[in-house]
């Protein structure tokens, strides 16, 4: 029996203008991330910098908005004095987050200048795991005082005449999480946090201060560690951060494609926490949500493997999960989720861009090239423009073991009223059954398809390869039609699809 949907777009039912920064990505000194990633002074396209500009335009193509950076974990042990100043004179130390050697090559004012190369926003975190409000001060001296100080002169000498005007600042990294250099209470972080918050803004009260969330809703202290943080620093920050990696697990291909259950009662949990501490203390702030952290990340596998060992080496390859068409269908549900919750949630980023849990993949000297995830964030990226709208969709469930029922089908729509275009994305969760899906698009004025692709493969668990760059890649979706403001799409199984409109 043929399975069908029906989604009702309603031209009133707006989530929120889209801010880019939901289209937001990671760069951590981690494994091969930065050097032999975005950085190969050897390689065949590398600038003066020693950046690889064929991973330049894989990032363009990929619409990153706001690139959060150095870490992560790594942050939580980084001087980032070490990496500003002559290249010559920089030191080799220890990162204890990863077991590497960091040779800080790469540091502010080289990945500031990398930033302008791909048009995205530099978004820095501060170490307050090893170090405090007197570093987190000096950095953003260094950073976006004009001159005529120490540390901003320091930073013209050093050939950045311009400020870097970083808006966004992460006050350290997954501060619950007993794997982080100098993990905390919540008490104790919240204090350090508040502080650290109070005195950034005492020198440019216009930052945008990130707090330290959960790293996971099954965090032992998730929702407890929210509300204490935000007890503490309500009023001196501006978003409070979520971190989720999904997998699959034990072969349960079901509940893996539901797994935006999880980030949709992640997101809420947060929003409800932040929004009894707002009512406690009787404040006006409405706190916004930054998921800067978000992907698929095979870490049970990582977990169980010797990449991170005793070893003390450069740039060593640690978690490079290679992704299927099942994983990509998944990260595209997950954006679709980011989309659906953009009223709190109005900045994310996927973690991470290049090598490490990447959408883009490097060889040293070699080639750059997309993974299956690659396809539906840049999709999404280009074609979600205006506003998010929230659809109904009426749509039969599944069983899962782990999120108990789930619907078949998720989809979000966008439009851009001015520019008359919109936007459908789509996902189908059944293993083996395509889906007929009636789309009413009725009022949007939206009248002809001009765009429909779909990432969808017999084969679930194909991937692409060093070997096989180009196994994986977005389809036409030929089986969709459009008769006056209904929209007909048979979407495959296990599969993402976008379907842009026009006029
Ligand atoms: O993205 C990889 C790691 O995941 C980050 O360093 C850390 O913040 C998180 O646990």
């Amino acid at each position: 029996m043929t399975i069908t949907a029906t989604i009702t777009v309603d031209p009133a039912a707006v989530v929120a203008p889209i801010d880019r920064r939901i289209f937001g990505s990671f760069v951590e000194h981690l494994g091969r991330c930065v050097y032999d990633g975005i950085y190969e002074p050897g390689h065949p396209t590398a600038n003066a910098d020693g950046f690889r500009l064929d991973v330049v335009d894989l990032v363009k193509e990929l619409g990153s908005s706001t690139i959060r950076y150095p870490g992560g974990n790594f942050v939580s042990g980084y001087r980032w004095e070490d990496g500003v100043g002559p290249r010559e004179t920089r030191p080799v130390r220890r990162d204890l987050a990863w077991h590497s050697l960091e040779s800080n090559q790469v540091g502010l004012d080289e990945f500031a200048r990398w930033c302008k190369l791909t048009g995205s926003e530099l978004m820095m975190a501060v170490n307050l795991g090893t170090r405090g409000i007197d570093a987190a001060l000096d950095i953003l001296e260094y950073a976006n005082h004009p001159s005529g100080t120490a540390l901003s002169d320091q930073r013209i000498a050093n050939g950045s005449p311009e400020p870097h005007d970083i808006r966004m600042w992460c006050l350290g990294d997954e501060m619950d999480g007993p794997w982080q250099t100098g993990y905390m209470t919540a008490e104790d972080y919240g204090k350090l946090a508040a502080r650290t918050a109070q005195a950034m803004k005492a020198a440019d009260r216009t930052l945008e201060l990130v707090v330290c969330g959960s790293s996971g809703s099954n965090m032992p202290t998730f929702g407890d560690w929210e509300r204490t943080v935000l007890e503490h620093g309500y009023e001196h920050v501006d978003y409070i951060s979520c971190h989720a990696y999904y997998q699959e697990r034990k072969g349960d291909l079901g509940s893996f494609l539901a797994s935006s259950h999880d980030m949709q009662y992640f997101i809420e949990t947060v929003v409800a926490t932040a929004d009894h501490v707002k009512h406690k203390l009787h404040s006006d702030k409405t706190m916004k949500l930054s998921f800067d952290e978000w992907n698929i990340w095979y870490l049970d596998e990582h977990q169980a493997s010797q990449e991170v060992n005793d070893d003390w080496v450069f740039a060593p390859r640690q978690l490079e999960d290679v992704y299927s068409v099942a994983d990509a269908v998944v990260l595209g549900n997950l954006l679709i989720t980011l989309l659906k919750n953009h009223d709190r949630v109005a900045s994310a980023s996927l973690a991470q861009l290049v090598n490490v849990i990447a959408p883009i993949m490097t060889e040293p000297g070699g080639d750059a090239w997309r993974q299956t995830t690659f396809f539906p964030f840049s999709v999404t990226s280009r074609l979600a423009r205006g506003e998010v709208l929230r659809p109904r969709i009426d749509v039969p469930s599944y069983d899962t073991a782990v999120y108990g029922a789930a619907p078949l089908v998720d989809a979000v729509a966008t439009v851009d009223r001015d520019a008359a275009t919109g936007a459908l994305f789509l996902v189908n969760r059944h293993l083996t059954e395509a889906i007929e899906v009636t789309v009413s698009v009725a009022g949007l004025g939206l009248t002809s398809i001009t765009e429909a692709v779909t990432l969808h493969d017999d084969d679930n668990y194909a991937k692409n390869t060093m070997a096989d760059q180009e196994r994986v890649g977005l389809r036409d979706l030929d089986s969709v039609g459009i008769d006056g403001d209904t929209v007909t799409v048979t979407l495959p199984p296990v599969s993402w699809s976008a379907i842009a409109l026009g006029t």
